[in-house]
């Protein structure tokens, strides 16, 4: 399944918010083209566009949806009120918010558990922490002392952490390296016990 996004520009480099349905429904057709695809499994809303009514940028999707070129809608960064909003008119499959054990937001205001009663896929972006953030991990006493206790990675805890938080959580972490995504793969293999999922939920957020 590829999953992408449309809503954001980038002028000279920036990252700005657009969602305007004309611009979604371009930036799809880019996709298309990019991905040399007809239909695109997964296509989110980056973002809320504080000055489009989100209906208007829903709805631009709901319409890529009825005319086949997306398969799915899936919102990214969003809180639990334009998720529910938006769920009042359309089915929306997956959200992709900030989420790591730096920044365990979603844990605490209910937006984790609201997925998984609604069977909307959480997709957490920044899963280790982020392009510079990830460094934070292999500084951090309890990650290390894991990554020995279980002969892995403290990048590996720290995603097994959030496949262990629900079956519906599915991270997506980043890499410019063959090797991380390697060792990011061997997350899955990995059994944490009650007492180590506990200790890492009690890691001070940043
Ligand atoms: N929806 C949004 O608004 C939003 C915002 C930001 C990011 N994202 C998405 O989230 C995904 C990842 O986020 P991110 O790149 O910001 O943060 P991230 O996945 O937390 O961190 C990525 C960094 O961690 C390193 N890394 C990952 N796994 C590793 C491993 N097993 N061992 C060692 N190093 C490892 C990578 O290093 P190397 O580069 O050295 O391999 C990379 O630099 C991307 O798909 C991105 O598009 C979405």
């Amino acid at each position: 399944m590829v999953a992408t996004k449309g809503g954001l520009r980038r002028p000279n480099g920036a990252w700005t918010v657009d969602g305007d349905p004309d611009w979604l429904r371009a930036s799809c057709e880019r996709s298309l083209q990019a991905l040399r695809t007809d239909c695109i499994g997964l296509y989110q809303l980056h973002a809320v566009d504080p000055k489009v009514d989100f209906r208007r940028s829903l709805d631009a999707l709901i319409k890529l949806q009825e005319n086949g070129k997306i398969r799915h809608i899936g919102l990214s960064n969003v809180s639990a009120a334009q998720l529910e909003s938006a769920l009042s008119l359309a089915l929306i499959a997956s959200v992709q918010n900030r989420c790591n054990l730096f920044d365990k937001r979603d844990f605490h205001n209910g937006m984790i558990d609201f997925c998984q009663a609604r069977q909307i896929t959480y997709i957490p972006y920044s899963p280790v922490g982020g392009h510079n953030g990830h460094a934070r991990l292999s500084r951090e006493p309890l990650l290390l002392q894991l990554a020995a206790n279980y002969e892995a990675t403290p990048h590996r805890i720290a995603l097994a952490w959030l496949l262990h938080k629900g079956q519906h959580i599915l991270p997506i972490p980043g890499a410019s390296k063959a090797a991380s995504i390697r060792d990011s793969l061997q997350a899955t293999n990995l059994a944490l016990s009650a007492e180590d999922i506990a200790a890492l939920d009690r890691l001070p957020d940043r």
